[in-house]
């Protein structure tokens, strides 16, 4: 069911370096030259307290945390975000496009940790009750192609980025049984194409759902 706010709420999902920064730069931008007021924000972050979560949860050594421990500091970080952010925001009639949001969770702690997926749901509960996206755009390409992406942008590797390939390999198979689940809410995007090409695939995804009517 839909949430109560005028806004609208679009998330994007995907491994490491599959393009969703730069593809939440570019949606935000086509939906404000088209004339809708929208924000761009992250997670785990997007509000000063959640950034402050978000030091914790990406930096240091890959067993830093144990999966559970990750849930309920992603869950502590969104329920900030949503309670500071993203909540006003929608209520005040802005879209909001937002890198990341609960299928990351569900996908890098469920399907790549191996905590239990009813577990999750049970924190994703308390943190966001039954508010969930209008839209997720999930970015799916070759996993080892999108870690070298994101090694190119050199910024050192974060926590999630360090944990082995099959790590990455397990999430990414979650992000596409989440797809197969929810095909209303969900579309699997190829982002092994270039920039220009995901926007417009995206854009298009984005037009049939909404601006057409
Ligand atoms: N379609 C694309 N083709 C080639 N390179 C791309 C493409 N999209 C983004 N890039 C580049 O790949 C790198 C990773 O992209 P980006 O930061 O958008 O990915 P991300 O999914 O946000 O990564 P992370 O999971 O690490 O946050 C950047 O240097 C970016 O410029
Ligand atoms: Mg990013």
């Amino acid at each position: 069911m839909r949430h109560e706010y005028k806004g609208r709420f679009i998330t994007f999902e995907g491994g490491e370096g599959s393009g969703k920064s730069t593809q939440v730069a570019l949606l935000t931008d086509y939906l404000n030259k088209r004339g809708i007021q929208a924000i761009k924000t992250r997670e785990p972050g997007g509000s000063s307290g959640a950034e402050d979560i978000r030091a914790l949860l990406l930096k240091g050594g890959s067993d830093r945390w144990d999966g559970m421990t990750e849930v309920l500091l992603h869950s502590a970080a969104r329920r900030d975000h949503l309670v500071k952010t993203v909540w006003p925001s929608l209520e005040q009639g802005m879209w909001v496009v937002c890198d990341r949001f609960f299928d990351s969770t569900l996908a890098y702690q469920g399907w790549g940790h191996g905590i239990d997926l009813h577990s999750i749901a049970v924190a994703i509960g308390l943190s966001a009750g039954t508010f969930k996206p209008d839209l997720t755009l999930i970015l799916d390409m070759d996993v080892t192609q999108g870690l070298e992406r994101a090694k190119g942008r050199g910024q050192g590797q974060d926590r999630y980025e360090s944990m082995d390939v099959s790590f990455h390999e397990r999430l990414r198979q979650g992000f596409v049984d989440i797809a197969r689940a929810e095909p209303e809410r969900c579309a699997l995007i190829d982002a092994g194409q270039t920039p220009d090409q995901v926007h417009q695939a995206v854009v298009e995804r984005v037009e049939a759902q909404w601006l057409r009517n």
